[in-house]
């Protein structure tokens, strides 16, 4: 295994003012997002939509690697350059999902468990062929009456082990992704402590696997509210919450931690970074890998019409910007 390479490449990840747009939608999840906005999802609507954003102009000031789905990373852009060279074109790096989504887990009502390790030594092989340099694998948690288990963090916390360990073995940087989901009513508190619980054994499984932490980059989401609680913790809270979390359990070697956006607004999502890289020096990069916070105000102003590309770039391009100041606590210099 190249330590040094797999550290250089997590560090370019995670480079001052650039952070990861998730554009790794599952077949199932794009549709919604097409949907909403009244486009039905084909192959060629999701094409027109990640090549509006990989080709937004200067997009890679703020972005420095991007996510794809297994159909996308095969996918060309329409004057026939497959996405990934166009994205290394730009010095954006191209990194893949290789989960194959969350199942139902057995026994354990209401909780989920991530599959796809199944003949993934194979599938990285062929990803790395493909020119993908990191990989991503979601875990979710979610919280309620007696949820999370035990069980339940414990299977997923192994699972993201095994992916960890045979990415690294590719030559790919792992991007563990243990999801505790804001979905519901519950306070802050109950989902920092949720969110330790979780984070505590997935380091305790990644280093039982003995994976290198400084060939990794950790997504968690931000310690928050509950999305339907009736109070909703301020971005200063919750940047607070989330910087206690991380520090009791995030080794210092760890180069960079990346958080989704998790169905916070896409201003949320920006005013709650800022808020967590105004929190003092940590010994981790503090980034962004958002999905829906990156691309949701791009995907309304486009609307699935060519005319309105330019319109939706430029939204892109804005939120990525913000974004981008917010990593670097620097938010309030834009306005
Ligand atoms: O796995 C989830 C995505 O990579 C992040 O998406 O920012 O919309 O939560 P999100």
């Amino acid at each position: 295994m190249n330590v040094d390479k797999l550290d250089a490449t997590a560090r370019r990840l995670v480079a001052d003012s650039k952070g990861i747009l998730a554009a790794d939608e599952s077949s199932r999840t794009i549709a919604k997002r097409l949907e909403s906005i009244g486009i039905p999802s084909t192959e060629r609507t999701r094409r027109e939509w990640r090549e509006l954003l990989f080709t937004t102009p200067n997009i890679q000031r703020f972005i420095s690697g991007v996510i794809l789905f297994d159909e996308t990373i095969r996918q060309n852009a329409s004057d026939g350059t497959p996405f990934p060279k166009l994205l290394w074109r730009k010095g954006i790096i191209p990194g893949i999902k290789v989960d194959t989504g969350v199942y139902p887990f057995a026994e354990h009502p209401g909780e989920k468990l991530t599959e796809g390790l199944d003949g993934l030594r194979e599938r990285l092989v062929e990803y790395v062929e493909l020119g993908a340099q990191f990989s991503k694998w979601r875990a979710v948690i979610s919280i309620g009456e007696g949820i999370p288990t035990q069980a339940c963090i414990d299977a997923n916390a192994h699972t993201l082990a095994r992916f960890a360990l045979l990415s690294q073995e590719a030559g790919l940087v792992p991007i563990v992704e243990p999801e505790v989901l804001m979905e519901g009513n519950h306070p802050i508190e109950r989902h920092a402590q949720e969110t330790e619980r979780t984070l505590a054994a997935v380091f305790d499984a990644l280093q039982t696997d003995r994976i290198t932490l400084r060939g990794i980059i950790l997504k968690p989401n931000m310690v928050a509210s509950g999305l339907e609680a009736k109070v909703q913790a301020n971005p200063t809270v919750v940047a607070q919450a989330t910087i206690r979390v991380l520090r009791k359990v995030v080794p210092p070697e760890v180069p960079g931690i990346v958080f989704l956006s998790g169905g916070l607004t896409p201003e949320q999502a920006t005013v709650n970074l800022h808020a967590i890289n105004s929190q003092g020096k940590q010994p981790w990069q503090l980034s962004y890998s958002f999905g829906r916070a990156l691309q949701g105000e791009a995907l309304s102003a486009w609307g699935g019409k060519s005319e309105h590309l330019k319109a939706a770039q430029e939204e892109f391009y804005t939120r990525a910007k913000l974004v981008s100041l917010a990593r670097d606590g620097g938010l309030e210099k834009s306005t």
